[in-house]
């Protein structure tokens, strides 16, 4: 075990960057305390990317992280930086972390965020972890992202009101969640919300099966009925006139929209947080870096920020198949 004032690493910066997750704080808080503990400083940069072109920083203490770790966002503020996407910008951020005598850098983020750093990493010497946090949960190299666990429990909360509703008037409801074009979160929250229907990017949307399945469902006694549809499916406005036209039955829309992305993170996604900072300040004392932390099978791991960029995570379809037979 490495003690304190051992490793090389003596100044590390964090950033948050793309779309917030709830336990982004969570995050922040861990490894800023589990790196002060090995005697190593820390910054937080403002705004993701842009934060270190602008050089934009504040110094990160156990006690600055105070009280954060229930709060939902990012208390260092995110952004899908656009500057960031050209060399310039790299370089510019590259001379800042010199400047700044930084020796590592977490990113805590999703795809996007993880395949800027990638990029950046062939331009600087410092060592980069990233630490998946994103309710798309779409990353390679993680069965879980920091901050799923909440959003699906965030529109589960959503959909059981929605559920009384369609009910009362025997109603088609679609759901729409967020998931940019994956239906990770679709799936799981349609089979935890005990959906009819789970429409996702990964599979063809058929509207006359919809049609079908609707129609033995009210055949069999079922009037009412939510169809949890990701995002990345397409137009769900034309998809409900659709299969109202079909059906004959009343659909409603309902979209979720932004709520999924807030509020206080679950445990499970604080937990996340606390064990994926861990990790990422472990490998960091070790001077590796060019890595993304996960938990795969139960184990906390890491695997090359190149491999995670460039391999796609692979949706379980067994998921559908189970959510599609609970749902006679
Ligand atoms: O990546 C998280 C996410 O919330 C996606 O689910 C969604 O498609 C996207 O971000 C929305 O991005 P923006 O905040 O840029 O509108």
């Amino acid at each position: 075990m490495i003690k304190k004032g051992e490793s090389e690493m003596k100044r590390i910066a964090l950033v948050t960057s793309g779309g917030d997750a709830p336990g982004m704080n969570a995050a922040i808080r861990a490894v800023t305390r589990l790196a002060h503990i090995k005697g190593i400083d820390v910054i937080g940069f403002e705004r993701g990317w842009d934060g270190i072109i602008t050089n934009t920083y504040r110094v990160l203490t156990p006690r600055s992280v105070g009280g954060i770790i229930q709060q939902g966002g990012t208390i260092l503020y995110t952004s899908r930086s656009q500057q960031f996407r050209k060399t310039k910008g790299q370089q510019a951020a590259a001379k800042m972390l010199d400047k700044n005598k930084i020796d590592g850098l977490v990113v805590v983020g999703g795809n996007g965020s993880f395949s800027a750093a990638y990029e950046f990493s062939k331009s600087t010497n410092v060592l980069i972890v990233g630490v998946p946090a994103t309710i798309d949960n779409d990353v390679y190299g993680t069965d879980e992202t920091i901050g799923f666990d909440t959003a699906v429990n965030t529109a589960l909360t959503e959909i059981d009101k929605i559920r009384d509703t369609a009910i009362s008037h025997e109603r088609i409801f679609i759901a729409e969640v967020m998931g940019r074009t994956r239906g990770f979160l679709a799936t799981t929250i349609g089979l935890t919300a005990g959906a009819e229907l789970i429409l996702v990017p990964e599979v063809k949307t058929d509207e006359k099966k919809i049609a079908k399945r609707l129609a033995e469902n009210t055949r069999k006694g079922k009037k009412s009925g939510i169809i949890v549809a990701a995002e990345g499916i397409g137009d769900t406005r034309k998809l409900a006139a659709d299969i109202e036209k079909q059906t004959g039955s009343e659909v409603r829309l309902s979209i979720l929209g932004y709520a999924q992305r807030g509020g206080s993170p679950t445990a499970r996604s604080r937990l996340l947080a606390n064990l994926f900072a861990d990790k990422a300040v472990n490998l960091l004392i070790k001077e590796r870096g060019n890595v993304i932390v996960g938990l795969q099978n139960g184990k906390i791991t890491s695997t090359s920020l190149e491999t995670s960029c460039k391999t796609e995570k692979k949706l379980d379809l067994d998921l559908l198949k189970l959510a599609n037979a609970l749902a006679t």
